[in-house]
This record gives C-alpha cells, structure tokens and sequence, in this order.
C-alpha cells in the first residue's frame, strides 16, 4: 500500500476498528487493521480513535485488540478530546461551554418516562446518557430537549441502539459537540481539506461524521438499520461522500481507503 500524501485518519473502535461485534471478521484482520495503522503512522498521516467510549474504556480497547496507539483520542461520542500522551484538549472543551449540571438535568427530565441514567462511568462533563427500552421517536426526543431548555437552550440528542441488547441508547450533548464537529476541529488543527479527512463508523451515532463532507465509510458489518439509514443519507445529500463498504471491520476500512485513492494497492 502506498499513500501519495497525508490525510487525517479517524475511525470509530467497537465494530469498526475492534472485531467485536455480532458478526465474525474474516481470517487476519485484526492483523490486517494493525499493520494499516501502523503504516499510516510511518507516512505521517495523524491518526484518531473516535468512541463513544469513555477515555480509559477506549484506551482499554486499543490495549486488548493491541491496536498502535493514535495521535488523538476523541472519547464520550465527540464530548471530549485528548493527545497522544492521555492530555484532554482544553480548547476543545471550553468550546462546548460550561459543564453539565447533571443533578439540575435529571431533575428537569423526572417527568420524561422509562429514562433510565447509564452507568455513573459513562456520564461526562458534557455528555448525559440514558436507557430507553425502544428506539426514540421524534416526540420524545422533542420532550427530553423541551425540558432542558430552561437549562440549556445548546443540547442536542444522539440516539442509537445497542447491537446485543437492542436497547436504544441516548446521549445529551451541546450542539456544538459530536463525532462530526470533533473531527473537523481536528482537520483544522491540521489544515486539511475534507477531502483529506477519512472516518469510519459502524453505529447510529456514526452517522453525522459519516454525512459530513469528510470521506465518510460505513463498514459492512454495521447492522441492517444503520446501512440503511447511510444509504438514504447517501441518495439525499449528493455532495457528501459516503461510501458503504462489503467487507466487515478493518477490511472494510481498508476497501473504503481504496476506494477514495486516500491509499493506493502497488
Ligand atoms: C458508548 C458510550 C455510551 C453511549 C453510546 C452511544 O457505548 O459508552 O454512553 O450511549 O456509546 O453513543
């Protein structure tokens, strides 16, 4: 593989870079998604490990699969941001203005039912998760901001579904906040065009950074739900670049870096 010059790299972990998801990733690729890694650290390409993780979850992560560590950490879907030595980006999180006040917001959301809060870990400075036991309609997700309003006016609502519990998964975020926005600070940090921006994702809260205007991939082992939702995303906004690949994980990202010539096979 070769890369004529550098781009930023960034991909999801769980189900994209991680082979840990319901469906089974080919023979070596694992192996495969390593050495890619590994390679785009020797071309000088800044690489980017963006989870809806918590930092240390996700550093967890990258240690079990033995991944290389990244130049930057985006963590808790896009709230937070850190280098390569573990340092949060204070710019980063000034910009999403002040710190939640978790105890204010779930006094706000006690009349919004069958919310249930995420484990104590999971909740960050600027991101408040919940439970719900189905997928969010839009009215509850119009009642769970109408009534932080006179909190937060600046919230926004990322929903997604676990793979194995089917449970819809919520977070709160500033608007300001996300994988996308994250993504494009970091573009910006190193003055790359969108053309030379590649994310991967597998999950609902992919989605953004994939419709974003960066050389957006979802692997083909996302579920049903979420290939569809990126195929209408792909038929209703023309100019962004989303490709959807056939092969699961690391191979996928792999076909997609072919695909976009960010990469080339000689
Ligand atoms: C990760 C986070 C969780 C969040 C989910 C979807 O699993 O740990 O808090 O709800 O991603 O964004």
């Amino acid at each position: 593989m070769n890369a004529p010059e550098p781009f930023l790299f960034a991909s999801d972990l769980d189900g994209t870079l991680l082979p840990n998801a319901a469906k089974r990733a080919a023979d070596g690729c694992l192996e495969r998604t390593r050495a890619l890694l590994d390679v785009l650290r020797r071309w000088g390409c800044p690489v980017a490990y963006v989870s809806g993780r918590h930092f240390s979850l996700a550093r967890g992560g990258q240690r079990t699969f033995r991944l290389p560590s990244p130049d930057y950490w985006v963590c808790n879907v896009g709230t937070e941001i850190y280098d390569a030595a573990g340092r949060p980006d204070q710019d980063w999180s000034r910009s999403l203005g002040p710190n939640f006040d978790r105890l204010q917001m779930l006094g706000a959301l006690r009349s919004v039912p069958h919310l249930t809060s995420q484990e104590a870990a999971k909740q960050g400075p600027h991101k408040l998760s919940f439970f719900y036991p189905q997928p969010a309609n839009p009215t509850l997700k119009v009642q769970i901001l109408d009534s932080l309003k006179r909190l937060r006016s600046d919230l926004r609502l990322i929903d997604s579904v676990e793979e194995s519990s089917g449970r819809a998964l919520l977070d709160i975020v500033p608007e300001a906040a996300g994988k996308a926005p994250a993504l494009h600070y970091l573009a910006r940090k190193h003055g790359m065009s969108d053309d030379r921006v590649f994310f991967a994702g597998v999950s609902a809260n992919d989605l953004d950074a994939l419709a974003s205007g960066v050389c957006g991939d979802l692997v083909g082992n996302a579920p049903d739900a979420v290939r569809d939702s990126a195929a209408r995303l792909k038929a209703a906004m023309p100019q962004a670049r989303i490709y959807l690949s056939e092969q699961f994980y690391g191979d996928g990202v792999i076909e997609a870096l072919k695909a976009y010539q960010l990469v080339t096979s000689d």
